[in-house]
């Protein structure tokens, strides 16, 4: 049987340790690329995770390169190239620097692995998987963004240890744009199927939401860099339901044109992710104070890529 392959672009932080996630998982031989300045480090790395098989017990391939004919054949091309935000600074602080490594990496993509299905992580995120379907031309099922994976990872993390139980008892469910802009449905979430506002005050529930919006922030204060681990398991638990074809309902910033009244633009929605990549988006019912937030939360995410189409306007 083939192995599936999957690519990473960018060996830093999240890519590596998208990379460490893959081989783990075994979901296929991995390659991770980087600039040529960085090549060695991404051999360092590649060769230094290849080195777990033995312990870990998966036969993954994993290879570090500069070369973008090595991604040829990819079937999950996960984009990580980009600078990642510091102290004091926000997502959106990263557009100017971070739209013109995700056009580059995007059309070497189109060249190089042009039937594949690409995760977007740089941020801004919304915008960067705009600027990445645009660059690519690759059709919006194939196209889709890593923050609601995330975003509701750490939402379930901070509701379990409230409640003093397990991670994996806990359902839930958020929209909109990344972290500070997401919009939380407490009304979907739920305790093993209990409502999670029978078991908690809406007080604390409200504390998890805010935690889970600026959790983000809060590492990058105690760190000096954004976070990585999270980040990358999200990302790998996309390619692993395209992989597999597991058929995932998982939030993720995908092409929306009519669903939730977007208009024609990437924002986290809950979507059914198998081999087809973003095979089906599930709109679910919004009250008058989910649909206004979703609005601001979608307002945000026109206004960065009208930044994008200014800076390129062949990305309109
Ligand atoms: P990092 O600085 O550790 O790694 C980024 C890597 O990208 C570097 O090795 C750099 O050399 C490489 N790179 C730069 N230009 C490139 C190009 N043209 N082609 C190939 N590689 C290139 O940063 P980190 O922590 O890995 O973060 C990466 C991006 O992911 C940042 O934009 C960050 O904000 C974003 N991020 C997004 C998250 C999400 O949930 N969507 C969560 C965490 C980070
Ligand atoms: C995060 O939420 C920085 O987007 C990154 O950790």
């Amino acid at each position: 049987m083939r192995r599936a392959k999957i690519s990473v672009i960018g060996a830093g932080n999240v890519g590596a340790t998208c990379a460490h996630w893959a081989a783990a998982k075994e979901l296929g031989d991995v390659v991770l690329l980087d600039i040529p300045d960085k090549v060695g480090v991404a051999q360092g790395k590649a060769l230094d995770l290849l080195c777990c098989g033995p312990i870990e017990r998966f036969d993954s391939m994993i290879t570090g390169t500069s070369e973008y004919r090595d991604i040829a054949g990819s079937d999950v091309v996960i984009v990580t190239a980009g600078i990642p935000r510091k102290p004091g600074m926000s997502r959106d602080d990263l557009i100017q620097t971070n739209v013109k490594i995700v056009k580059s990496v995007s059309e070497q993509i189109r060249e190089h692995a042009p039937e594949s299905m690409v995760i977007v992580v740089s941020n801004p995120l919304d915008a960067m998987v705009y600027t990445a379907w645009k660059a690519s031309g690759f059709p919006t099922n194939r196209i889709m963004g890593q923050a609601g994976c995330l975003d509701v990872a750490r939402f379930r993390t901070f509701i379990a240890m409230e409640l003093g139980c397990s991670v994996e008892d806990i359902s839930a469910l958020l929209l909109g744009g990344h972290g500070d802009d997401m919009v939380p449905l407490p009304r979907y979430t739920s305790v093993h199927g209990i409502p999670v506002t029978q078991l908690m005050s809406k007080e604390k529930l409200d504390a998890c939401v805010d935690r889970a919006k600026v959790g983000g922030g809060e590492i990058v204060k105690l760190m000096g860099t954004s976070a990585y681990y999270a980040p990358a398991s999200a990302s790998v638990q996309m390619a692993e339901a395209i992989i597999r074809d597991k058929k995932r309902i998982l939030p993720c910033a995908v092409y929306c044109d009519t669903q939730f009244d977007v208009g024609g633009y990437f924002v986290g929605v809950p979507c059914v992710i198998g081999a087809g990549g973003v095979e089906k988006i599930v709109e679910v019912e919004l009250d008058g104070d989910e649909v206004r937030l979703m609005q601001e939360s979608v307002s945000h995410v026109k206004d960065l890529v009208k930044i994008v189409r200014e800076m390129f306007p062949e990305l309109a």
